[in-house]
């Protein structure tokens, strides 16, 4: 590997749903699996992807630390109330009818922020999802789902790794919401 690979990670910014928040993902992900060969995202990985940096080196981690420092944001709710899927990656996902607007706003903020670091961040309109299962070829039989709350007052910088039997995910720093007084 060289050097430049060596010292690079893999980063993304993220909302961790609570281990109970996570369990119940993971039933509705076993419920809604179409077939043996999907492969559903273990319950301790599950988790809302807000802004996904990609590799990036240390210069650029410290600049992305600093936008996370900086940041002011109030704790909000979500309510998980659909199924998804992503065709082209075959990926089953949860997520939202309809985007609540302090999340918009946080993802908005760290996005921009990530362009000052410049990080090539992905433009694309946010469609917030929490990655169920990958490998599944049919859309689920039915997008509605029974809603699940979950309330975030901080997120995470997360580091993805390769594992033998996937990738490893750990959690590099938390912020917790934070209101500017100034
Ligand atoms: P996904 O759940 O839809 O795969 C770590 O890979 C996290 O970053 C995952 O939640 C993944 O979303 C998200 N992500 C966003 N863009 C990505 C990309 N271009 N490549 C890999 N992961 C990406």
């Amino acid at each position: 590997m060289s050097q430049n690979a060596s010292q690079s990670k893999r980063l993304f910014f993220a909302l961790w749903p609570t281990a109970a928040e996570q369990q119940r993902f993971s039933e509705i992900a076993l419920q809604a699996s179409t077939s043996d060969s999907n492969r559903l995202v273990a319950a301790h990985r599950l988790h809302l992807t807000l802004s996904f940096l990609g590799s990036v080196d240390a210069a650029t981690e410290v600049c992305a630390r600093h936008v996370a420092d900086t940041l002011a944001w109030q704790p909000f709710s979500l309510n998980i109330d659909r199924l998804g899927w992503f065709a082209r990656p075959k990926v089953l996902w949860a997520g939202c009818t309809t985007i609540a607007p302090a999340l918009a706003n946080l993802v908005a903020t760290l996005q921009e922020g990530m362009m000052r670091c410049s990080v090539n961040v992905d433009t694309r309109p946010f469609r917030p999802h929490i990655t169920l299962a990958r490998k599944v070829g049919t859309a689920p039989a039915q997008e509605k789902l029974n809603v699940v709350t979950c309330h975030f007052n901080e997120f995470s910088l997360v580091e993805s790794r390769p594992e033998r039997n996937g990738v490893c995910y750990e959690t590099l720093a938390r912020w917790p919401a934070r209101v500017n007084h100034a």
